[in-house]
């Protein structure tokens, strides 16, 4: 939700703990200084158990912070309509409003405060919890919200939790649990992007380093784009084909592409205009220095969108009697339904007058952030390329064209040629079996499909004798299928050995990916036998739930289960590395 808004012992035995002691981070928003108390008692007791703990605050953190963790516990509180304490406010923002980064080596825990008396109880802690779940990181113990009544739920809570790291720290260590190779680090000390980096074709390219990073990308000339989609499709998506010949960029299949955007110069002009501002007024932005207004706005700052602090500026400060009257009422859908149709300059020209200079500006703007897409080519076969396939997301609302900054750019501004700061963000969960007999079952529809392709490729190449089975979905056969003739051609020659196909739209009653696995169930159940690895990608809110749930329910049915053991045969496949999900 946009204006999201919430939160929230006795000694248990000695563990034995290794000897590299697991570095756990408790990090708590304190309004009254509830949550931090937890948090320093909690942190204590890690601690006497041999962990190295270290109670932090979650102000002035950021989300980029947050992906060198790897155990991060909160300890949140909620207050007012929902909000965070004001000073976790920034961090807030970052984590659940921006969609960046993901967090994929993270294992968390959340615990929840807040007051019962509002219909928003403990939402921070609720929509934190929620989103590190959809940017990858793995909830390693269930969110206990609490109110008043504290003590009793905290302690219960905290004994899952000892629990839990005693088995993580008992476990033995494998690649997942080793920490990533941290190439922002590794790139920290060679030259930095400029901080102007739209690419023409003149831009110089810097020296290609060992490794690219989202501090210092490659710029990539964009060499191919193609439609998958036909034009009468309600959808489009996008193939692009990047260059990183000569670039030092090497990657996985199962990895994502970043990709630096940049907003659309004539939506610069536009939010200038209406704020009579020269575009020259230098200004501040943390890590790229002072920079003049117009570049901030075009390569730093999201000025699509409206933030919840732009809202609230504008409500208080600015008086805006629209806003003042949604938020009165508290009525969320209209709010939300307000926030969707408009942007940053239609907030300007309806309400003139609120922003005074440019500072002001910038400090309500969200940062820009880079945009990761499922690399779907493979290093082995499209040697000195990666492939993104991109939707591209648009509307149109109050007699605007609205949609993705980074979709409609490549779309609409990036003519082949031009070159685009990329870099690779490797993706170490998400890899095909090491043996290459091993059968896979890949369920990916829309772009999902991304990831699957470049497993099918990497698998052909390196010679890969087990099954592959392929599960696709798009609205329309006749628009939709996205690589038709690939996957088709694969299915011809046997390299995929069953492909299943779900168009929602070809007929009355929606048919999804997990529909065409119902049917499949004793196909499924056998390769599951065999040992297969489960590959899920693509939507994270509702598709991979109803997979993960199809999945439980043919296990149950096919394995003659409980409802119980065919949880527990879910999780013996995650822990055997077995069941992989890219969503989001
Ligand atoms: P729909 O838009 O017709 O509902 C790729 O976006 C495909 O995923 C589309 O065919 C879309 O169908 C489908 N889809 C939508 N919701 C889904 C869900 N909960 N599970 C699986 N597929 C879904």
């Amino acid at each position: 939700g946009f204006l999201a808004g919430v939160f929230s012992s006795a000694p248990a035995p000695a563990v034995a703990v290794k000897a590299e002691p697991l570095k756990i981070a408790v990090f708590y928003a304190s309004q009254t200084g509830t949550a931090e108390g937890l948090a320093r008692k909690l942190t204590k007791e890690l601690k006497l158990k041999g962990y190295s703990a270290s109670a932090i605050s979650l102000e002035a953190y950021t989300s980029a912070a947050l992906a060198d963790e790897r155990y991060a516990i909160f300890i949140v509180s909620t207050y007012g309509q929902g909000d965070a304490p004001d000073a976790v406010q920034p961090f807030y923002e970052q984590v659940c409003v921006e969609h960046f980064p993901r967090y994929e080596n993270l294992q968390y825990a959340v615990f929840a405060l807040g007051d019962r008396h509002y219909e928003t109880f403990c939402k921070f802690g609720i929509d934190l919890d929620n989103k590190l779940a959809t940017l990858g990181a793995n909830r390693i113990c269930e969110r206990v919200e609490c109110d008043v009544d504290i003590d009793a739920p905290f302690a219960r809570w905290r004994q899952e939790l000892f629990k839990r790291f005693e088995a993580i720290a008992a476990a033995p260590v494998t690649e997942s649990n080793v920490p990533a190779l941290n190439l922002d680090q590794v790139a920290s000390a060679s030259t930095r992007a400029p901080a102007e980096v739209t690419a023409p074709a003149a831009t110089p390219t810097p020296t290609a380093s060992a490794s690219p990073s989202r501090d210092n990308p490659f710029f990539s000339t964009l060499v191919e784009k193609r439609s998958l989609t036909r034009n009468g499709s309600s959808k489009s998506t996008l193939h692009l084909t990047w260059s990183i010949a000569d670039s030092g960029i090497r990657y996985d299949a199962g990895d994502a592409c970043g990709i630096i955007p940049h907003n659309d110069p004539a939506l610069v002009e536009d939010i200038l205009r209406a704020l009579h501002f020269s575009g020259e007024e230098p200004v501040e932005i943390p890590k790229a220095g002072t920079l003049p207004l117009k570049v901030a706005l075009r390569h730093h700052l999201v000025v699509t969108k409206l933030s919840r602090k732009m809202i609230e500026r504008y409500a208080t400060t600015g008086r805006c009697k629209t806003l003042l009257s949604l938020l009165a009422t508290e009525q969320q859908e209209h709010l939300e339904k307000y926030v969707y149709e408009r942007g940053l300059v239609d907030l300007l020209e309806e309400c003139p007058g609120v922003i005074h200079d440019a500072a002001d500006l910038v400090a309500i703007l969200p940062k820009l952030t880079p945009r990761l897409y499922s690399i779907s080519s493979s290093p082995s076969t499209h040697l000195g390329e990666v492939h993104t396939t991109i939707a591209v997301v648009r509307y149109r609302s109050l007699n605007r064209e609205r949609g993705g900054v980074c979709s409609t750019l490549v779309a609409d501004r990036v003519p082949v040629g031009e070159r685009v700061p990329i870099y690779i963000q490797p993706n170490k969960k998400f890899r095909l079996p090491q043996n290459p007999d091993t059968p896979v079952i890949m369920i990916g529809p829309g772009t999902g499909i991304a990831p699957f392709r470049a497993f099918l490729h990497e698998r052909r190449v390196i010679g890969a004798k087990g099954r592959n089975w392929l599960f696709f979905g798009e609205r329309n056969s006749a628009n939709d299928y996205l690589y038709r003739d690939e996957l088709e051609g694969m299915l011809a020659d046997g390299h995929l050995t069953r492909l299943d196909t779900a168009f929602s739209r070809d007929q009355q009653h929606k048919v999804y990916v997990q529909d065409r696995m119902l049917e499949q169930a004793p196909q499924f159940w056998a390769w599951l036998q065999d040992g297969a690895g489960i590959y899920v990608c693509g939507d994270a809110s509702r598709m991979a739930k109803d997979v993960d749930t199809t999945l439980h329910a043919i296990i149950e049915k096919q394995g003659g289960m409980s409802h119980e053991s065919a949880k527990e045969y879910v999780r013996n496949l995650k822990d055997e590395h077995r069941y992989h999900r890219d969503v989001y």
